[in-house]
């Protein structure tokens, strides 16, 4: 269901790679129908395309069906159909996953089909199974991730090549790595709904995008890029999720300087990385494609081949709902600062609110950044308020990630 980016791609990988998937599956998997409203004559499928639902959900030879749609409606009805009709189902659709994933992974539960979305983390980047899987020995604590291509790709341009924002957006767009609507990447929704499906994961309670603080990079400007990397940072637009000692979530996503010696700083472009902390293991870092045709639709084609080996047993993949009674507040997470002002006697005043902070001041004019130590984020803001208040222009405020 859907013929686009992705979609195009899933149907590529199984007619180019038919072979190598017949050696794993033991049986070919045939692409019997095609759901999109355009017409594509020239696709070597194209007699295979129909612009009604009800073709597939009929059918009772399909017995796995890829939604690579997007957007929530009408991939939640079409996807609960097929799970309520015994067929297993496959996505990238990481909204749907944020959305709905509870929900789909409980109806999948009843029907004793699967529900498999590989592809809606990381792109190309096997994470969701090593997390289900491989990692299940582990007490896992924390996960972050640079979790959007588009956003890495555009600050990666700004860092390396001094290139405007738009300029590189165009060309992430260009690339084929963006939403449809670019807002969801460079406003952080896209890195929030992938570190949601995977906190959902590691603490197995479904946690819902609007219970996450979430901002994006729109606000990030070269100084920031240039005064990052004299304190020694990169800037990068992370997903972090915390379990705190006492039980509770702490998550955000938002762009942190991270520091050059960190796993998390060296991953550019469109590729991303995610960090599993795990008690046994300690750092995991999984590094890849995490968007473009060929190393998405290659996590989808890995779901469809798990679903046809397990036909006829569920894989365990699965978590309760969540009401985010488990989350704390964003002004009681705690992060160390990087702040950007202008102003007169800019840094002494800070120093006298901030106490130990580390500066750097261009010579001949007013303009300095520092960076704090650690508080809570609600003090922070108490603080860049007074000195708002003291005649101190904020420009800038970006969080440090312990990374
Ligand atoms: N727009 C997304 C990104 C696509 O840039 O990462 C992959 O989810």
């Amino acid at each position: 269901m859907g013929h686009g980016v992705v979609g195009s791609g899933v149907a590529e990988i199984l007619l180019t790679h038919k072979q190598k998937l017949f050696a794993s599956v033991g049986e070919e998997i045939y692409v019997k129908k095609v759901l999109d409203l355009r017409e594509f004559p020239d696709s070597p499928i194209a007699d295979r395309f129909t612009k009604n639902f009800e073709d597939i959900i009929h059918d009772l030879e399909i017995r796995v069906v890829v939604e690579v749609m997007g957007g929530l409606h009408p991939a939640y009805e079409f996807v609960s159909r097929c799970l309520k009709a015994g067929k297993s189902v496959v996505t990238s659709n990481k909204e749907l996953v944020a959305a709905y994933g509870a929900d789909l992974l409980e109806l999948a539960r009843q029907e004793n089909v699967n529900f498999l979305f590989e592809a809606s983390v990381g792109g190309g980047i096997p994470i969701i199974r090593p997390m289900n899987q491989c990692l299940v020995a582990n007490i896992v604590n924390e996960v972050a991730g640079i979790l959007n291509g588009t956003t890495n790709f555009i600050l990666t341009k700004m860092i390396e090549d001094g290139m405007q924002f738009e300029d590189a957006l165009r060309l992430a767009q260009d690339l084929g790595f963006a939403e449809r609507n670019p807002a969801a990447d460079i406003e952080g929704h896209d890195a929030c709904r992938k570190i949601c499906i995977l906190a959902s994961l590691a603490f197995g309670k479904h946690i819902y995008p609007q219970s996450v603080h979430t901002e994006g990079i729109t606000k990030i400007t070269l100084e920031d890029v240039k005064y990052a990397e004299k304190f020694g940072y990169v800037i990068k637009l992370i997903g972090r999720v915390k379990k705190l000692p006492n039980g509770k979530i702490d998550i955000v996503t938002a762009p942190m300087l991270v520091p050059f010696k960190s796993q998390l700083a060296n991953i550019d472009n469109e590729f991303n990385g995610i960090m599993v902390r795990g008690d046994c293991t300690g750092d995991v870092v999984f590094y890849g494609r995490g968007a473009g045709k060929l190393p998405t639709a290659s996590a989808v084609v890995a779901d469809v081949v798990d679903c046809i080996s397990h036909l006829k047993q569920r894989r365990f993949l699965y978590w309760a709902d969540g009401d985010g009674s488990n989350i704390i507040n964003v002004n009681d997470s705690v992060f160390a600062m990087y702040v950007r002002v202008k102003g007169k006697d800019a840094v002494s005043k800070a120093q006298a609110l901030f106490g130990d902070i580390q500066h750097i001041s261009m010579p001949g004019n007013s303009r300095a950044a520092f960076t704090t130590g650690e508080m809570t984020y609600g003090v922070f803001i108490e603080k860049i308020n007074k000195l708002s208040a003291d005649n101190v222009e904020v420009l800038s405020t970006i969080r440090i990630g312990d990374l």
